[in-house]
């Protein structure tokens, strides 16, 4: 299932993203003991986080049984300004005061990005006792959409797009001229809900494409989620959203 849902401004597209982060996490652990939750990194989802840390809905959930992943990281340290697994410590996990032993981020100490991924898909493996091939089934993925139409680390026209089986994978992004570490399309798509927030005027021209425009999916990767069995809910607030039908 998709749906789109367009708010006023961001303030209400993030209120409505926190409600639907929490029915989606009160859904799930009214059948297991763990929720399971990819977060997304750039700037749109900072505003969330505090959100979801903030009196009105740190009750909601008992969040000592959410685990939390990251869809994808910069090739940097922990406490360098550009990682995403920093903005969301700062945000959302350290306000929370979630134990660390349920926070698998990205080990970019290890320097070598191939080795970074390879561990970060074993961690995954291994926390969801995955058989050969078998592909991570995460309750929900934040996901943000760049101005070029890409998603997590997956950038238009890079190699990871064509990925089929890895589920964690060091992608070098020409335009960046670095080697960013991100989920494949084939552990996005296989998660249960995945929830695109995406706010602003200059969003608008590459959301039309990726929504209404014909499919190129090379050159507008976001429109590769399209996930196995889950629903999809694309987020948007009405300046992102103005030039849609
Ligand atoms: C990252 C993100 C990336 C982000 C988009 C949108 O590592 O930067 O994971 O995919 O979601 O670039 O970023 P903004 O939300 O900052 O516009």
């Amino acid at each position: 299932m998709k749906e789109v849902i367009i708010a006023k401004d961001s303030d209400e597209l993030n209120k409505v993203a926190a409600e639907r982060f929490i029915s989606i996490a009160q859904n799930a652990l009214r059948k297991k003991d763990k929720f399971t939750v990819a977060l997304a990194g750039g700037s749109t989802p900072k505003s969330l986080y505090n959100l979801l840390a903030s009196e009105k809905f740190r009750s909601q959930i008992d969040w000592k049984k959410v685990v939390f992943f990251f869809g994808d990281e910069r090739n940097v340290l922990p406490d360098s300004d550009e990682s995403n697994f920093r903005m969301a410590n700062e945000n959302l996990l350290k306000p929370l005061q979630i134990s660390p032993e349920n926070i698998f981020r990205w080990q970019t100490e290890l320097k070598d990005a191939e080795k970074i991924a390879e561990n970060y898909e074993e961690t995954v493996i291994s926390f969801f006792d995955l058989a050969e091939n078998e592909l991570p089934q995460f309750d929900l993925i934040l996901l943000g959409m760049g101005e070029d139409g890409h998603t997590a680390s997956l950038f238009p026209f890079s190699k990871a797009l064509h990925e089929t089986k890895r589920i964690a994978v060091v992608n070098f992004v020409k335009k960046l001229n670095t080697n960013r570490l991100t989920f494949t399309f084939p552990a996005i798509n296989n998660t249960s809900n995945a929830i695109f927030l995406i706010s602003g005027v200059a969003k608008a021209i590459v959301l039309k494409e990726v929504l209404e425009g014909e499919s190129q999916p090379e050159k507008f990767p976001s429109q590769n989620v399209n996930l196995n069995n889950g629903n999809s809910f694309w987020l948007i607030d009405r300046q992102a959203a103005h030039l849609l039908k």
